[in-house]
């Protein structure tokens, strides 16, 4: 979704505002736009509909853009189309004040037709401009002053960045339900949605919180509250390298992801196993919660959602409580019904997703405690999560996820396992054994990736069917649904996950001579049915593509089309396997097809809005 950088110090601002807007490109947008400030040229404002190259293209043949100060935006549409005049930053009718906001102002229209009514004159159809308009209002000489003021009329979230002709030597930031990050450097001092925009000039940040205002100048920045008094920020240091948001040769990065898998679940896994124990440092839920726990209630969207479809199937065999998935969305409205015995486990990748963050609000609300699977460290979720445990997966920048799915999937294994072993309810040998196949997840991984031939094979052979149905039952059924959503948002090719035994109460109409069926069978306790549904299907002419264990390859290859195999391990991670071949069918069937595989269209990576 939107992004933000903002830079004020002592060098030229415009090309750290688009190179940071260039490493902010793979949350998604649709325009993007630049205001820098100079002694000289005052206010000076560049912004367009479409790609981040034609920002480029006119700021490098237009007037040359001097000033040490400014900011800078990726707008992904809400609230009117993708075009020049919807794009940020929005700017006060006097032309003085120039503002990038992220998030939603739900009460613009009111403030819009109070402006109105004064005379103001809108070039935008946004809600963002209401924030430019008002701070003109109120400002008498102080931005400061007047961002305050503001903050207390409008409504909603927002991430913003403000800068005012009139004081050159000042940025203002504010935050609420819209993260935005604090870099301090010698350079001067920065301002980013998301850290990847800034990581090349520092690794000193502090990440805001809601409420809070920043005034950064070229010397350091000082943070407020909204009652302008001070605030002490503590210091992280982003250890992460530089090459990891960088593509290193790969020519997606989804690619560069896709490989990084056993490396991300080794860092993820095995930091937590020591002396052959599952050790979560830091985990405040003690064991008598865990032996008390009732039930487990899962909430997240798109690919984390999936991870807790599997997550349901394994927590529930090892735990013997029942566990239900949600979907963010539907969870919050659907009055749902919690108990002080009962966990709610939030697994996003962002740590920033509108409605995973309500939900887990409204869970803690009713009296649940919440525990958050997170991968961006200093996210809104993983801070107000009363537990977090960290994928440590790295930035992941490809817009589909996959490194971030499969250590979510680790790690929810692992909360089973260890939550089992608190309970009673595994015994000993057999955590063990769990936990031997758990460290050599990785190493089976790395094989199947290396053998990847076969998947580019099936993909030039099946990238121009236009609809596609995967089907599983049970944990394949999950898998399924993660598979049908990789594909479908990279490739644009129609397809739906169905639960295999469901197929013959309807949807078996739509399979005709020549439908591709991903038939996903690795589950071995249920092979028997998935291969009655796969006959099934097969009956009515369907091409099957199947996925199975390397062991029951030769059954499955007497009656489908197409074989790819995993290597075989317990049911626990099986789709941890299995989700690769999937990964990479995807991948290259949107390769075949031309598609922009990192930058899917209408997606963002971060979704801070309902
Ligand atoms: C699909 C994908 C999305 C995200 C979803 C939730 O490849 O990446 O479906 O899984 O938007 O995002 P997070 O995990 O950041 O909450």
């Amino acid at each position: 979704m939107c992004g933000i950088v903002g830079y004020i110090g002592r060098e030229a601002a415009a090309p750290i505002l688009l190179d940071g807007l260039q490493r902010l490109e793979y949350r998604g947008y649709d325009s993007a736009g630049i205001a820098v400030h100079s002694e000289q040229n005052g206010l000076q404002i560049v912004k367009t509909k479409g790609r981040l190259q034609a920002l480029v293209d006119i700021v490098s043949t237009g007037k040359p853009l001097t000033g040490t100060m400014g900011i800078g935006h990726t707008r992904w549409a809400t609230h009117g189309e993708p075009s020049d005049e919807n794009s940020h930053p929005h700017v006060s009718e006097d032309g003085r004040i120039a503002v990038v906001h992220n998030g939603i102002i739900e009460n613009y229209i009111q403030i819009k037709e109070f402006l109105q009514g004064k005379g103001v004159q809108f070039r935008s159809q946004t809600d963002t401009e209401v924030i430019a308009h008002l701070l003109e209002y109120y400002y008498d000489g102080d931005i400061l002053q007047a961002v305050a003021s503001v903050l207390h009329i409008i409504e909603g979230s927002y991430a913003l960045g403000i800068i005012c002709a009139e004081e050159s030597s000042r940025l203002i930031a504010a935050r609420k339900d819209s993260p935005l990050i604090l870099g301090y450097s010698e350079k001067g001092s920065f301002l980013a949605s998301d850290v990847t925009a800034i990581i090349r000039h520092t690794r000193d940040v502090s990440y805001m919180e809601d409420g809070e205002i920043a005034v950064l100048d070229e010397n350091g920045i000082r943070v407020f509250n909204t009652m302008l008094e001070s605030v002490e920020k503590e210091h992280s240091f982003v250890d992460w390298e530089v090459s990891a948001a960088e593509k290193g040769g790969y020519e997606h990065f989804m690619f560069k992801e896709i490989m990084e898998q056993p490396e991300a679940i080794r860092k993820t896994a095995f930091s937590r196993i020591v002396d052959g124990r599952i050790v979560f440092e830091g985990l405040h839920l003690n064991e008598e919660f865990i032996q008390s726990l009732k039930k487990i209630h899962i909430i997240a969207c798109g690919s984390s959602y999936h991870v807790g479809m599997v997550g349901k199937c394994n927590l529930e065999r090892l735990l013997r409580i029942p566990v239900e998935v949600s979907l963010a969305s539907e969870f919050r409205y659907a009055e749902p019904i919690l108990d002080q015995d009962d966990l709610v486990i939030v697994i996003s990748q962002s740590g920033e997703t509108l409605d995973t963050m309500a939900a887990m609000r409204e869970a803690s609300r009713l009296g649940a405690r919440t525990l958050a699977i997170v991968n961006v460290v200093g996210s809104s979720i993983a801070k107000q999560a009363h537990d977090v445990l960290y994928t440590w997966a790295g930035p992941e920048i490809a817009v589909a996820t996959t490194k971030a799915y499969s250590t979510q999937l680790v790690l929810l294994n692992m909360l089973g396992i260890y939550f089992a072993d608190v309970r009673g309810s595994l015994a000993p040998a057999e955590y063990d054994r769990l936990i031997r196949e758990l460290l050599e997840l990785p190493a089976k991984m790395e094989q199947l990736l290396e053998k990847n031939g076969d998947i580019q094979y099936y993909a030039s052979r099946y990238f121009n069917h236009e609809s596609v149905f995967f089907i599983g039952r049970n944990l394949d059924y999950a898998l399924s649904l993660e598979g049908s959503l990789k594909l479908k948002e990279i490739s644009y090719i129609h397809s739906e996950a169905y639960a295999a035994g469901e197929l013959k109460h309807g949807t078996i109409s739509l399979i005709v001579p020549g439908t591709l069926v991903v038939a996903v069978g690795t589950y071995g306790k249920l092979f028997d049915k998935a291969m009655s549904n796969v006959i099934e299907v097969k009956a009515r002419g369907a091409d099957v593509l199947a996925l199975t264990t390397e062991d029951r390859a030769p059954e499955m290859a007497k009656y489908v089309d197409a074989v790819l195999t995993v290597p075989s391990a317990d049911d626990l991670f099986l789709p941890n396997l299995g989700v690769v071949p999937l990964q990479l069918f995807a991948y290259y069937v949107a390769l075949h097809r031309g598609c922009d595989i990192d930058k899917p269209r209408n997606l963002a990576k971060s979704v801070t809005v309902e």
